[in-house]
C-alpha cells in the first residue's frame, strides 16, 4: 500500500497504530496496577530509609549499654610505656601500660568531636589528632577543646589477661 492510501485508512488512527489504548480514556487495570506497585514501593523505600539510621544508631547504644567486661589484652601484648586500642561493645577503648607498669583503660572517644584518641609513648599522654586534645593518664583535659575527662574504665589482672570494666564510678 503506498502511503497516501495508509493515510486515508478510515477509524481512530491509535487503533491503526496497533497499541491498544486510548491517550483520553481512563487507564488500563495493568497500568493502575504498576503505578500502585510502584507508590507502594516508593512509600517503603521511604520508611526504610527513615527508621534503617535509627536503628542502626540505637541498636550499637544498646549493645554497649549493656557491654560489661572484656579481655582487653594478653599481659605480654604490651611492654612498659605503651597503649592500644582494643573494642569495648561496638566503641573503641585504650587500654595503657604506663612506665610503672600500672595498668589505665579508658573509652577512646574524645569528649569532643568523638575522634578516636591514642596513647602517646614520648610524652606519656592521651592524645587526640583530631584537635590537639591531650589528656593526662588519668583521663584528665591538659590542652585543647575536650569539655570533659575521657571515660575511665577499671582494669584487672587475671592470669595472663587484661581484663577492663565499666568503672563502678562512672
Ligand atoms: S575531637 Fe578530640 S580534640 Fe576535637
Amino acid at each position: 500500500m503506498c502511503a497516501r492510501a495508509a493515510s486515508q485508512v478510515p477509524g481512530n488512527p491509535e487503533e491503526r497504530a496497533g497499541n491498544g489504548g486510548s491517550r483520553n480514556g481512563p487507564p488500563s487495570p495493568e497500568r493502575r496496577r504498576l503505578a500502585t506497585a510502584l507508590l507502594g514501593t516508593g512509600l517503603i523505600s521511604t520508611i526504610v530509609s527513615f527508621f534503617y539510621p535509627v536503628a542502626r544508631y540505637l541498636i550499637p547504644v544498646m549493645q554497649e549499654e549493656s557491654m560489661t567486661a572484656v579481655t582487653a589484652a594478653k599481659i605480654s601484648d604490651l611492654k612498659l610505656n605503651s597503649g592500644r586500642i582494643f573494642k569495648f561493645g561496638s566503641r573503641p577503648g585504650l587500654l595503657v601500660r604506663t612506665s610503672g607498669g600500672t595498668w589505665k583503660a579508658f573509652l577512646a572517644v574524645c569528649p569532643h568531636l568523638n575522634c578516636t584518641v591514642q596513647y602517646r609513648s614520648e610524652t606519656q599522654q592521651i592524645w587526640c589528632a583530631c584537635h590537639n586534645g591531650t589528656f593526662d593518664l588519668n583521663g584528665q583535659v591538659i590542652s585543647g577543646p575536650p569539655p570533659k575527662p575521657l571515660e575511665e574504665f577499671e582494669v584487672n589482672v587475671r592470669g595472663d589477661e587484661v581484663i577492663v570494666s565499666r568503672s563502678r564510678r562512672a
